[in-house]
């Protein structure tokens, strides 16, 4: 809930039973109208948001998903346009995303920086939020059940695969040659594509696959904890990330085990470019403690930080021009079956790296879990040039290779960094492919869950940050 100062709680709460009512008139920026793009007009100087033309966006429902236009997926989340409303009367949200680095200034690549107030458009309220009680206790917005938050989806068709999973016994260590799928976890998997596609063409697959393919064990990683939320009690007197939470490397479960957490939590010494780590991402702007009725936060990062995805017109002028932006990526890529499957340790994901994987056709969401994990490069606040990523080649071998749209992987960049743009490239120019970076795939077991990855609707933004969940 947006709020200013001077805002009493009464008003608050009309505020939120409007904002419950869906009162259209509130808001202008309903999603995005069906195939039409925005045009991006930069919007001069430092700013990658829409203009006036653009956010002419009218409040059309956004459904995404399913082979042939199907429609799986309904967004119901508003994109920040500029004039969001906010509580201040008479001010709306402004443009919260401005150009750093832009390509036009002779940068490889644009860069954006995202600033708002973290009650900014379709948000959350943690219990901390005017309640100091529950502030003191640590219940930050980090702590939200997870497994309230999101339903089950096709764990019907993960049990026998899940059951098959567990009778495998993976010694712990140094992880195996042959990280091939079992046929088993296939048929789970394409089952419940199935059931979120129903594309004929795929019963074929199934049948296909299940009649080739020899069961070879995935590789698993190692237990499971619950991350003991060690509240630090405050950062400072200006942040409100607590310093060290979860600053372990350890698995995420919420709702018994049954979803996990693959982001990487806002935590100052996450990898970014430079020496000194990402730094603190929020601060304090309106304080209990000065006399404020709330505590409201404001978020101010590169895009690109920690667990992030990147849009086509990251790199590619073409792609920016056609509106290629973060909030055109498909939900339906971004939403589904996927494979976790580690990548051998002695090797980038070279071509013959993934041709060593036996990805099987139909497979379209591959998490790969590589050195960068056991290095725990990531928890590694120094930019460390030696992570493991792709090749051109193993780039290129996937796009000629496989059916994998969504490719996640366990650092900031997925293209090695001898391969730093050449092999973004490679998949930026391909707007079908959604590359994520930075995934925590620590203790996670290889196999297959329901993958559930959502980035902010961030209109004209070259990438941004992506909340992922596994979901068995
Ligand atoms: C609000 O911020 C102050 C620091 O200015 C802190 O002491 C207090 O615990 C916070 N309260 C809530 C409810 O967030
Ligand atoms: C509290 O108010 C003082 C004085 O205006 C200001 O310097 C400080 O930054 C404020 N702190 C917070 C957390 O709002
Ligand atoms: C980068 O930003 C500039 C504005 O500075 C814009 O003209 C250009 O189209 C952008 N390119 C990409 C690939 O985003
Ligand atoms: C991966 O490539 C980087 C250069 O981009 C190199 O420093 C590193 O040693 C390679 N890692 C492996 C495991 O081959």
């Amino acid at each position: 809930m947006a709020t200013a100062s001077a805002a009493p709680l009464a008003s608050l709460l009309l505020a939120s039973i409007l904002l419950l009512l869906g009162a259209p008139a509130l808001s202008s920026g309903g999603g995005c109208g069906g195939e039409a793009h925005p045009g991006y007009s930069s919007g001069g100087e430092g700013t990658c948001t829409v203009d006036a033309g653009a956010a002419a966006l009218t409040p059309a429902t956004r459904e995404r998903g399913g082979a042939g236009g199907g429609r799986r997926i309904i967004d119901i989340t508003h994109a920040y346009v500029a004039d969001l409303p906010t509580f201040a009367t008479g001010e709306v949200a402004g443009p919260v995303v401005r150009l750093k680095q832009s390509m036009a200034e002779g940068s490889e690549y644009n860069l954006s920086e995202l600033k708002m107030e973290c009650h900014t458009g379709t948000h959350v309220d943690a219990p901390g939020h005017i309640n100091q009680a529950n502030f003191a206790a640590g219940l930050d917005v980090d702590t939200l059940d997870l497994d309230v938050l999101n339903a089950d989806v096709c764990r019907i068709f993960f049990s026998p695969a899940r059951a098959k999973l567990s009778s495998e016994r993976v010694p712990p260590g140094p992880v195996a040659r042959s990280c091939s799928v079992a046929a088993a976890h296939l048929l789970a998997y394409l089952t419940c594509e199935l059931a979120t596609m129903a594309a004929p063409p795929l019963l074929v697959m199934l049948l296909a696959v299940a009649v080739t393919l020899a069961p070879q064990d995935l590789v698993a990683g190692g237990g499971a904890a619950h991350p003991a939320y060690t509240n630090a009690a405050g950062a400072g007197d200006d942040s409100c990330g607590l310093a060290s939470a979860g600053a372990e490397v350890a698995l995420e479960e919420h709702g018994g085990g049954r979803i996990i957490d693959i982001t990487h939590a806002y935590r100052p010494d996450l990898p970014a470019p430079g020496r000194d780590g990402l730094g603190p991402v929020t601060r304090l702007k309106e304080s209990m403690a000065n006399g404020s009725v709330n505590n409201v936060s404001e978020l101010k990062m590169v895009v690109h930080s920690g667990t992030h995805v990147d849009a086509p017109g990251h790199m590619v002028q073409e792609h920016f021009v056609a509106g290629l932006d973060v909030d055109k990526l498909d939900l339906d890529v971004l939403n589904g079956p996927a494979l976790l499957i580690d990548v051998p340790r002695d090797t980038n994901i070279t071509a013959q790296a993934m041709e060593s994987l036996n990805i099987p056709r139909g497979v379209r969401r591959v998490l790969f879990r590589t050195l960068n994990t056991d290095r725990k490069l990531m928890w590694t606040k120094e930019i460390d040039t030696s992570f493991v990523g792709f090749t051109e080649d193993g780039a290129q071998w996937l796009l000629d290779n496989t059916d994998i749209k969504l490719v996640g992987v366990d650092y900031i960049s997925f293209a090695a960094f001898d391969h730093l743009i050449s092999a973004h490239l490679v998949f930026l120019n391909n707007p079908a492919i959604i590359p994520i970076e930075g995934l925590k795939l620590d203790h996670v077991k290889a196999g297959i869950y329901m993958l559930h990855c959502l980035p902010l609707r961030l209109i004209g933004c070259d990438g941004s940050p992506i909340r992922c969940i596994l979901i068995k």
